[in-house]
């Protein structure tokens, strides 16, 4: 085995602010407590492999953070494998279509039907995260909230750092190899020196403005609304809550939109001519999120293995966000239970490029999605492409099956299962798959 288990170090001066230092170890330092870092912890866990989770948000703050909601079927897979899904199962409601609707009329794409047997679930973000922190609790691992000044040195060494505060103390935490899960905004992608990487972005005109309404969907599949005054989203959380969204522009001013002028743009972009009435109910939260495109490459310097949104960025149409994050940290545990258990790096040089290939497929996705159901401002050669390109996902078996197979998610690995499903032969808990039967494969012969 390679590296050791967490402990405490004794405590030695810090070197430049002459504080007494707590210092400590792990095998692999997770910064950042959003789904990429939490099942990393939870998938490392499974292999026998120490972490430590630091965040610098409450546990109360990032279990309400209203975010993404649609779950691919592999991600949906691999939770339930980590024995994280148990909830997920019960109350997460599976869909098998969608609605595109433009042009005054709804068009049902076959998600199920369309992509061999395979559906999407709707479960919030704030659930998942709130089950992996409950499975982490359980397992005793460690996990850290509320941490401040977290900065990462030695990453291009063997034995990387990270300094934090907590609780008024100064920590050291000495790591074999730092997993970089904290978001777009975070601290671990900024440590990697310039010049050793490249970005790749896009900006978009415009924004989402998205509401919480305290109200039982009165439909069983989402909406996709190509209209003249934007686009706009229904979705759902529950059974009692409705998701939806409206395009704005990026600078949207919320103070310019009570709650009437939400419910009326809502009904005129969702509704067209149909006979379905969208129902409104109580607002219970807004925010308007803005859009963008990113990339950066590689995803890993040295020991520093960036995941999620800390490396790259999509636009939310077409919901590939979460599930990006879940499928990057998927390889990621992989990577590292080869080079804890044999001491093969390979897997972990290869980390990066391994997840492109997913990243770049999902950044394509959600640009085209994108492209096709947002107006653009004054720009008529634009929309008569869109009219065209919805005309032909709608009535072509291809074009259909395309976008099927790119919402419910390319497969993960060729199988998962369950945690707790016992090998009868051995009596051992079932492995989780192999790299080797990670991601896919192409199925043109
Ligand atoms: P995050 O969830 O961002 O987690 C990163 C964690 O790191 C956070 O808890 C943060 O507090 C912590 N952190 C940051 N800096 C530090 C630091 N210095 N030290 C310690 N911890 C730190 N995707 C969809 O698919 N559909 C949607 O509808 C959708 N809506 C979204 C709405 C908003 C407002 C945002 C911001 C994103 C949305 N997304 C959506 C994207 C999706 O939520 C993200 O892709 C997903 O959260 C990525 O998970 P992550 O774990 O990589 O990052
Ligand atoms: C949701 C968000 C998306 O970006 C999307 O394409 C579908 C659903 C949601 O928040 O429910």
């Amino acid at each position: 085995m390679i590296g050791s288990a967490y402990r405490a170090l004794p405590i030695v001066p810090h070197p430049t602010l002459s504080l007494p230092m707590i210092s400590k170890r792990t095998q692999v330092g997770i910064v950042g407590a959003g789904p990429a870092g939490l099942l990393l912890a939870r998938l490392l866990h499974r292999h026998s492999i120490e972490s430590v989770i630091l965040e610098n948000r409450s546990r109360d703050y990032i279990e309400q953070r209203v975010r993404a909601g649609v779950l691919e079927q592999g991600t949906v897979d691999l939770l339930i494998a980590a024995g994280v899904g148990e909830r997920l199962q019960k109350e997460g409601l599976v869909h098998h279509g969608i609605e595109l609707r433009f042009g005054g009329a709804g068009h049902r794409i076959d998600l199920t039907r369309l992509s061999g047997g395979k559906s999407i679930t709707v479960y919030g973000q704030q659930e998942v995260v709130k089950d992996l922190i409950k499975a982490r609790l359980a397992a005793c691992g460690e996990l850290v909230f509320e941490v401040e000044s977290v900065t990462l040195h030695d990453i291009e060494s063997s034995a990387p750092r990270i300094l934090f505060r907590s609780n008024g103390e100064e920590v050291e935490l000495y790591c074999d190899a730092i997993a970089g899960c904290d978001g777009f905004h975070g601290v671990c992608r900024p440590s990697i020196p310039a010049g050793a990487f490249s970005i790749f972005e896009r900006a978009y005109p415009f924004a989402w403005l998205g509401i919480l309404a305290q109200d039982p969907p009165t439909r069983d599949e989402l909406i996709y609304a190509y209209h003249e005054r934007g686009f706009a989203l229904y979705s759902m959380r529950s059974p009692q809550v409705t998701r939806l969204y409206l395009q704005v522009t990026p600078d949207e001013d919320l103070a310019a939109w009570p709650d009437e002028r939400i419910w009326q743009e809502l009904h005129a972009r969702l509704e067209a001519d149909s006979a379905w009435s969208l129902r409104e109910g109580p607002i219970l939260e807004r925010g308007v999120t803005g859009m963008r495109s990113f990339v950066v490459e590689p995803m890993q310097h040295g020991r520093l293995f960036l995941a999620g949104d800390a490396a790259h960025i999509v636009p939310p149409t077409g919901a590939k966000g979460m599930n990006l994050a879940i499928a990057d940290v998927f390889v990621l545990s992989q990577a590292l239970r080869e080079f804890f258990g044999s001491g093969r790096a390979d897997l972990l040089d290869a980390y990066s490029q391994t997840c492109l290939r997913r990243v770049w497929r999902a950044e394509h996705f959600s640009w085209w999605m994108t492209s096709m159901l947002h107006r653009f401002p004054e720009d008529a050669f634009q929309q008569k492409l869109q009219r065209s390109q919805l005309d032909y996902v709608v009535s072509s078996r291809a074009a259909a099956t395309s976008l099927a197979e790119n919402y419910v998610g390319l497969p993960l690995a060729r199988r998962l299962q369950p945690a707790e499903e016992i090998d009868e032969a051995t009596t051992q808990l079932r492995p989780l798959p192999s790299i080797k039967e990670v991601l896919w494969n192409s199925d043109i012969a």
